[in-house]
Parts: structure tokens; sequence; C-alpha cells
């Protein structure tokens, strides 16, 4: 579905822009529907320069990204993005900056719907929100309503992977989504991959974090220094990684073969308290800070 075919990128970088700094060298990959395919690597080894690259945010310096036999660099004008964009879909790791706090947090919905289902009547929009937010596990009268600062960083992950899933997209990039959530709730989201992909999603799934790759893919690429260290099925490159620089960084690892799985049945066992504080009246529905518009940079707001 998704092919990488010698990608490089070389940014121009330093005063005047004289330097040269290549981020990604002679990268190969294959994404197919239901895979799930993790970048692993260390943080500057240019696994996001490829995330961006796929969702067309930065242009290969030299190489192709082809999607269902598309050459993407090749997309052009606002009706042939559009179509790629229903397809293909990416998340980042802060979800507070891709959401615009003055705005309701279910105003992301509502653009998708405006850009791409202008004709679909209010009902039926409202059901499609709602399978939506069944898929990725969230009570619709937790979140609808809602302004950003009224969720949890999590509960906002979410809600960006259902304004995807409104796309009936066939590839997500996510790229670093769960470094900034906590273990509980890294494990719901990381489920909530494993769901997608048995519906046939391919994941792009970038992380730093070896035991996060080992966990939800399928194969698995070591990024060094933006070139492809090691690359196979995830049970061969964690059980016998064969490059040097991948037993390196294995080593690195204190516990690694605990998976999330592990992690996830141990806090079964001992569930944490539950505490509920109180939320004053007032803090209710206001955003928190009086915000200009434009203040704030998201991808959804622009
Ligand atoms: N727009 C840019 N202009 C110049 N250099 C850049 C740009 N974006 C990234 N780089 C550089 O390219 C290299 C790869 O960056 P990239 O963001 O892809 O790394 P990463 O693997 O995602 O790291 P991290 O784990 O910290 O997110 C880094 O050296 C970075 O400084
Ligand atoms: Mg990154």
């Amino acid at each position: 579905m998704l092919e990488l075919s010698h990608v490089h990128k070389v940014y121009r970088v330093g005063a005047f822009g004289g330097g040269r700094l290549r981020a990604v060298r002679d990268v190969s990959l294959t994404v197919e529907p239901g895979e799930v395919v993790s970048l692993i690597g260390e943080s500057g080894s240019g696994k996001s320069t490829l995330g961006k690259m796929v969702l067309g945010l930065s242009r290969p310096t030299g190489g192709t990204i082809t999607f269902d036999g598309t050459d993407i660099t090749t997309i052009r004008g606002h009706a042939a993005r559009k179509e790629y964009y229903r397809r293909v879909q990416g998340v980042f790791q802060d979800p507070f900056s891709c959401f615009n706090p003055i705005f309701k947090a279910d105003r992301v919905f509502e653009m998708i719907r405006t850009s791409y289902f202008p004709g679909v009547s209010d009902a039926d929009w409202r059901d499609r929100v709602l399978a939506a937010l069944a898929t990725v596990r969230l009570d619709p009268g937790n979140v609808l309503g809602k302004y950003p600062h009224q969720l949890s960083g999590g509960q906002l992950q979410r809600v960006l992977i259902a304004r995807a899933l409104l796309l009936d997209i066939k590839l997500l990039v996510a790229d670093e989504i769960i470094s900034m959530l906590d273990a509980s709730t890294r494990i719901d989201v990381l489920n909530l991959l494993s769901d997608l992909k048995e519906r046939g999603l391919g994941i792009l799934f970038v992380t730093h974090d070896l035991s996060l790759g080992n966990y939800v893919s399928d194969k698995s690429v070591i990024l060094r220094k933006g070139a492809v260290a090691e690359m196979g099925p995830t049970l061969r490159v964690f059980e016998n990684p064969l490059h040097p620089y991948s037993r390196h960084l294995l080593s690195c690892v204190p516990q690694l073969h605990r998976t999330w799985a592990e992690v996830d049945a141990e806090l079964a066992a001992n569930p944490p308290e539950d505490v509920v504080l109180p939320v004053a009246a007032d803090e209710e529905s206001a955003p928190l800070l009086e915000v200009e518009e434009g203040h704030f940079v998201g991808i959804d707001q622009g």
C-alpha cells in the first residue's frame, strides 16, 4: 500500500542555509493494509522526517514514496491533496498543541464534515461521529461539547484518532503518539491500534521506545542516523538482532521482554486508586485562558 523507495532527505541548515544535514539516507520500506510497521530510533535519527514526508508535509530530496501506486510527490492541486488525506492521516506526539483552545474539541469533527462531507445530514453525521468515538472507546458524554483543557491527553489523542477514522483512512502515521501518556492510558491507545490493525488499517508507528515497538508491530525498522540499520519481522529483530547497532540499542534497555501486556496484567491485579477531585463550577465550560485566534498553531486549525 505504502512504498518508500531509496528515500533521502537533506535539510539546509546553518547561517544562510549554507550547511547540509542528511536527515534520511536511502530508506526503503513498505506498509501493507493491516500491518503495523515500527520506525524505531534515537532522537534525531530521522523518524519524524520520514513521517512528515509520507504525510506530504515535507518533500523528499531523493527517492519515491508511492501510495496505492501513486507517487505522492506528483499529487497536485486541492482536490488531489484532499483525496490523499482522505486515505492517509497523521497523529502526533503532543495532542494539546493540535487543538485550538478557544474552540470545543469536537470542532475537529465539524471541520472534517465541512471539508469532506458537506452533504451529509445532521442525524447521519451524528451517527458517524458516535461510531468513530465508540471505535476509540470514548464516551460521547465525556468529550462532546468539551474544551481541550477539559480533556486528558489520552482523551485528546483518541479524539484525533476518531477524527482520522471519520475519513475511512487506510494508513495512519502515528508519531510518538503515546510518549506523553501515562502507563495505563498508553495501554488503552496501544490496544486501540491493535483493533484498528484488525480492521485492516496500515500503521506507521514512530517511536524511540523499543518496548513499544516490540508490543505493537509486525515489522520493525531500526533507524540510525537517517539510515536503516536493520529491518525485519519484529520477533526476529528483537530476539535475534543482526546489526551491532540494534544489539547495542537492545542491550541498553532494561527488562526489554517485559511487554506492556505484562504491565497491563500487573495494573489489572493492583488497580490504582480512583481519586475524583472536585471541579469549580466556573471551570466547567470556559477555557482557562483568553487566547486570540491565530495565537495557537495546530494541525487542524492551521
Ligand atoms: N525542518 C528542519 N530543518 C532542518 N533540520 C531538521 C528539520 N527537521 C528535522 N531536522 C533535523 O533532522 C534530523 C532528524 O530529525 P527528526 O525530527 O526526523 O528526528 P526524530 O528521529 O524524529 O527525533 P525525535 O525522536 O527527537 O523526535 C535532526 O538532526 C533534526 O535536527
Ligand atoms: Mg520525532
